[in-house]
C-alpha cells in the first residue's frame, strides 16, 4: 500500500510529495511542527498538541493554515487514508513559499502545511521499554526560544547524531552548571529514592511536552507525586529510576547515562506503571 501525504490542499503519494524550493522552511526553518502519537485507532492528546501549535505559530507571528476543525478532519483523513492504527502522524506549518528575503513576505502570503502519516510497531518499542534505553550529556548549545515547536532542529540532530555513534538513543542538553534541560527530542525525568517525579519547570528553557503535561495527570491518578524543579546529572545519575518522555516513545526508561549503569541497569517499576497507565487517561480522538 503506497502512502499518502497532504500537501497545501491535497492528497498526494508520498514519494511524489514535494514543496517548493523557495519555501521558507526549507530556506530558513521558518516553521513549526507537532507529532502526535495514533495508538490503538485514536489520535492522542489531539486537544493539547493542537493548542500548543496554535502557540508556536502565534509566537513567530504564523497565521493558521486553516480552521482548526478542517485541520482536525484533514489529520483525520491522513490517518484513514494511510491506514495507520499505531504510529505518529506529523504536521509542519512554514511562513510559506516567496522570493528569499529575511524578512517576512507580504500578509497574503498563505502558510504552506505538510501533514504526513507512518506506522510504528508497538511491539519494537514495548520491547526497547522493556530493556530500557541509553543517553549520553552534550553541552546546551540551543537558542533561547526552544518553547517554540520550531523545525530549525540543527544541534538538536547533531546531538541525536553523537548520541548513535555511543552506542545511545538520546542526548540530554545539560546547562554550564550540570542542570538537565531535556533531551534532543523527549522531555527528562528522574524518580527519586522516595518515589517522587521529577521533571524540571518548562516555563523557558525547554519545550512544554505534551506527554510530559499527561504524565501529571497519570501522576495523580496513581497517586504520585510530581515535583517541577531542576536537576543534575549527578542527580539523576543516584535516581532510583529515569525516564523520558515524547510522543514518539511515550514513557521510556532510561538505564545508563554517558556509559554508566544508573537505576541499577533496569526499567523501574514506577516508570513502567506510568507507561502502562497513560494510554487510558491520555485523551483519545478515533481516527475515523
Ligand atoms: N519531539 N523536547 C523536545 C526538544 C522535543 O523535540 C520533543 C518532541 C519533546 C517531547 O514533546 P511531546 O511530549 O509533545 O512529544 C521534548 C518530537 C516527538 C519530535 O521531534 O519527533
Amino acid at each position: 500500500m503506497s502512502r499518502i501525504a497532504y500537501v497545501n490542499g491535497r492528497y498526494v503519494p508520498h514519494a511524489e510529495a514535494g514543496i517548493h524550493i523557495e519555501d521558507r522552511g526549507y530556506q530558513f526553518a521558518d516553521g513549526v511542527y507537532e507529532v502526535c502519537e495514533i495508538a490503538r485507532g485514536n489520535i492522542m492528546d489531539m486537544t493539547r498538541h493542537l493548542d500548543r501549535l496554535g502557540r508556536s505559530l502565534t509566537e513567530l507571528k504564523i497565521l493558521w493554515p486553516m480552521d482548526r476543525k478542517a485541520l482536525i478532519a484533514v489529520i483525520k483523513e491522513v490517518v484513514r487514508r494511510n491506514r495507520v492504527r499505531n504510529g505518529l502522524v506529523y504536521l509542519q506549518v512554514t511562513r510559506g513559499v516567496a522570493r528569499r528575503d529575511h524578512v517576512f513576505p507580504s500578509a497574503d502570503t498563505p502558510a504552506s502545511i505538510v501533514i504526513t502519516a507512518k506506522r510504528t510497531d508497538p511491539q519494537a518499542s514495548a520491547a526497547r521499554a522493556a530493556k530500557g534505553i541509553k543517553v549520553i550529556t552534550v553541552p546546551e548549545n540551543r537558542w533561547e526560544r526552544v518553547d517554540i515547536k520550531s523545525i530549525g532542529l540543527l544541534p538538536n540532530v547533531l546531538a541525536r547524531q553523537a548520541a548513535k555513534e555511543q552506542g545511545a538513543q538520546e542526548a540530554w542538553f545539560v546547562d554550564p552548571d550540570g542542570t538537565v534541560k531535556e533531551g534532543a527530542a523527549t522531555n527528562a525525568w528522574i524518580v527519586t529514592k522516595d518515589g517522587v517525579l521529577v521533571t524540571r519547570p518548562a516555563e523557558s528553557g525547554i519545550l512544554r511536552g505534551i506527554t510530559r503535561t499527561t504524565i501529571f495527570d497519570v501522576a495523580k491518578k496513581l497517586g504520585l507525586k510530581v515535583e517541577e524543579r531542576g536537576f543534575s546529572v549527578d542527580e539523576a545519575r543516584k535516581a532510583k529510576e529515569v525516564f523520558m518522555t515524547a510522543a514518539t516513545t511515550v514513557v521510556m526508561p532510561i538505564v545508563a547515562i554517558d556509559g554508566e549503569s544508573v537505576a541499577n541497569g533496569h526499567p523501574g517499576a514506577t516508570t513502567l506503571s506510568l507507561r502502562e497507565a497513560f494510554f487510558d487517561i491520555a485523551e483519545k480522538t478515533p481516527s475515523c
